[in-house]
């Protein structure tokens, strides 16, 4: 197996301390691994050849023009690979299975969250696609022109999204939760001409807006916008301009055959919006060739994807990285069947998920981290009332995964059958970086493990030097990757800053994220550096400590921070959800006792140092609507700060909760 580590490690020079350890290992049984899409030698092979081995998974998809040339690094950190091949992205991931008679195949079992659902043949997504890119071309549209998407989770968005990679034109996807301005500004920024969107979307039941915030960022002052073509969802009333056209009719009279051109394989596929340290969002561009090359490999390695068989099932959102290269590209290139739910995870009830699976049969399930910790909140026993034995691999992505969830999902939902893959990667990277391979790794709950093969990734100090086994640093990236990010949309310069800049002399990619290596050589990923917390010098990292708590019986989520202490630098402040108990009262001896046994608790499994100076039991947590926590809002309140900017916030209610609950700080 590749070692990212360099050689043992007896190395004082971590940029990042190492205090949990964690011995449980999972092999995957014997039987998957004899069936396994790809085996142990891939490493060896990649890493003698990565040329050849990245040649070889480019040559899993159908290239119009054939390309010579799989990799030009001569303008770093500007990559083109593959770029003398032509092929359109759409074909790909459509046409061609057809062509091969697949055209009966389901490509998406689509449930709708009030109930209803659609099932799409690969047949019939070819008409869906072509019809919807037929009427892109009656409004006018050409090739390079940007569309943006608004849309809830339903077919009508994985059409949009494949008109436009069949047209040339790059999509930028807005999540449906994202306000009129967050629209405006992208849809400024990346001067789009059309928005896709749905008269209104349902949440919880309700059907509520979602054209009103298209319709103030489409009256902006700099707005690019000419049409805005809008899905009859829910019935919501919609006001209605002369730039507006249904999609039932325009789209459903068109023509459903359309002759696909073969694009350059770094033409632009899409634009995907991330939020910065600055308030700008950055679009990252992304192109065709090479991301589809490695969002097709990693679909098929790392969850071992039978594609006559499987039933894929990623729960994220169309919106978010994830979707796109889970949802659309990756599975409809390699032929997948898959699900895409529309709604909420406890709409109408808290086991909608493993209805679901239950329903479908689906055999791999792909989601996040924060929404295991809240299944175990919810309760085992919800899980267990459903049919949950055609699953046999489960993934994890976006954040961390505590070791005890880990576990949890292991035990309560694969019923310590499935392998899973905790697959590190970033919406910067497009595809799967670091994950276990299901049929190879011998898995520890709670690590990413090792890269891929093809892929190059170490830790490494202040100083660019690999940290070594047992060490703590930055986790970079030391060889370019097919479905790298280009550039910054319209900002080259903040591009080599952001990414290229803290490691130039090297030349290693760099985004952000800490991580430790383990005396194994197991990678661990250990959370934003800009989290990272000083105790005493002490460089510790927050995820530590809160896969501590989490590894407590009543603790079913936590998110630590580093508040100003004039004694130590930096006090570790824990914020703790309960599981499977009542929240004391406040002042409560019971509370008193609880948070005593926590902090306890923190000390021995990983020391001392990082026993936490405060223990604040909560009823929710702040998340952004990717569902990442919010450390910046916690710190405001550990440090009795007023709150900034909570509108990114998953629900804005939450902030109250928790202030008053503490009493002393304002909001
Ligand atoms: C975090 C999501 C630990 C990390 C695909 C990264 C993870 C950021 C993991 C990117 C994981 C993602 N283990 N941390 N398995 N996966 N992250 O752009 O901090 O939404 O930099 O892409 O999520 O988030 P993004």
């Amino acid at each position: 197996m590749s070692d990212p580590t360099g050689n043992a490690n007896t190395d004082t020079s971590s940029a990042l301390d190492n205090l949990l350890a964690e011995n449980r290992t999972f092999p995957p049984s014997a039987e998957f691994a004899e069936q396994a899409n790809l085996g142990a030698e891939a490493y060896q092979r990649a890493e003698d050849d990565p040329d050849g081995f990245w040649r070889e998974q480019a040559e899993r998809l159908t290239w119009a023009t054939p390309f010579t040339q799989v990799l030009d690094w001569s303008d770093k950190p500007h990559a083109k690979w593959f770029a003398d091949g032509k092929l359109n992205v759409a074909v790909n991931c459509v046409d061609r299975h057809v062509d091969a008679g697949l055209g009966e195949r389901v490509a998406i079992h689509w449930e709708g969250e009030p109930g209803d659902s659609r099932t799409i043949t690969y047949a019939e997504l070819q008409r869906e696609v072509c019809k919807t890119a037929n009427a892109l071309l009656s409004l006018g549209l050409q090739t390079g022109d940007r569309v943006a998407i608004y849309l809830p989770m339903i077919p009508e968005a994985v059409f949009s999204i494949l008109a436009c990679a069949r047209l040339g034109m790059p999509h930028t996807v807005i999540f449906g939760g994202f306000s009129a301005e967050a629209i405006r500004s992208r849809v400024a920024d990346s001067e789009a001409k059309l928005v896709i969107t749905a008269d209104g979307q349902y949440r919880r039941g309700a059907a509520v807006s979602l054209k009103e915030a298209v319709d103030v960022a489409a009256e902006a002052p700099d707005s690019t916008v000419r049409n805005v073509l809008v899905v009859n969802r829910t019935g919501y009333q919609v006001a209605w301009h002369d730039r507006d056209v249904w999609w039932h009719e325009l789209v459903d009279s068109q023509p459903d055959q359309h002759e696909a051109e073969a694009f350059d394989a770094e033409n632009p596929l899409f634009l995907l919006y991330t939020s910065g340290t600055t308030g700008k969002p950055k679009g990252i561009l992304h192109t065709s060739g090479g991301y589809l090359t490695q969002v097709a490999y990693t679909h098929q390695v790392v969850f071992d994807l039978k594609p006559e068989t499987d039933v894929f099932w990623c729960t994220a959102d169309i919106g978010w990285v994830t979707g796109h290269s889970y949802i659309v590209y990756g599975p409809l290139a390699n032929g997948a069947t898959e699900v895409i739910y529309e709604g909420t995870p406890n709409s109408p009830h808290e086991g909608r998920h493993w209805e679901i699976i239950d329903k479908y049969g689906v055999t791999i399930y792909y989601t996040a981290p924060t929404l295991i910790r809240t299944f175990m909140k919810w309760g085992a026993e919800i899980p267990a009332k459903y049919d949950l034995g055609s699953l046999r691999v489960l993934g994890s992505v976006g954040e961390p995964i505590n070791p005890e969830a880990w576990i949890w999902y292991r035990h309560h939902i694969g019923h310590d059958r499935t392998p899973i893959v905790d697959t590190w990667w970033q919406t910067e990277t497009g595809a799967i970086m670091i994950s276990p391979l299901p049929g190879v790794t011998a898995c520890k709950p709670g690590s990413a493990m090792t890269p891929l093969p093809g892929i190059s990734a170490k830790v490494v100090n202040d100083e660019g030097q690999p940290v070594g086994r047992g060490g703590g640093g930055y986790l970079i990236v030391d060889r370019p990757w097919p479905s790298m990010l280009r550039t910054i949309w319209g900002d080259d310069e903040r591009f080599t800053d952001t990414y290229w800049s803290r490691f130039a002399e090297q030349g290693y990619y760099f985004a952000g994220d800490g991580a430790k290596l383990d005396d194994d050589g197991a990678l661990w990923v250990l959370g934003r550096v800009d989290d990272v917390m000083n105790v005493s010098g002490h460089r510790i990292s927050t995820t530590e400590v809160e896969s501590a708590l989490v590894s407590h019986a009543s603790v079913a989520e936590s998110a630590v921070v580093g508040a100003s202490d004039p004694m130590t630098g930096q006090g570790i402040v824990a914020f703790v959800i309960l599981r499977g108990v009542e929240l004391p009262e406040r002042g409560s001896d019971a509370e008193k006792a609880l948070v005593d046994d926590l902090r306890n608790h923190v000390a021995t499994q990983i020391g001392p140092i990082a026993k936490p100076r405060q223990i604040l039991l909560v009823p929710e947590l702040p998340k952004t609507r990717s569902g990442k926590i919010m450390r910046r809002l916690l710190r405001d309140v550990a440090e009795g700060r007023d709150l900034g900017d909570v509108t990114t916030l998953q629900d804005a209610g939450v902030m109250a909760l928790i202030n008053s609950g503490l009493g002393g700080t304002k909001s």
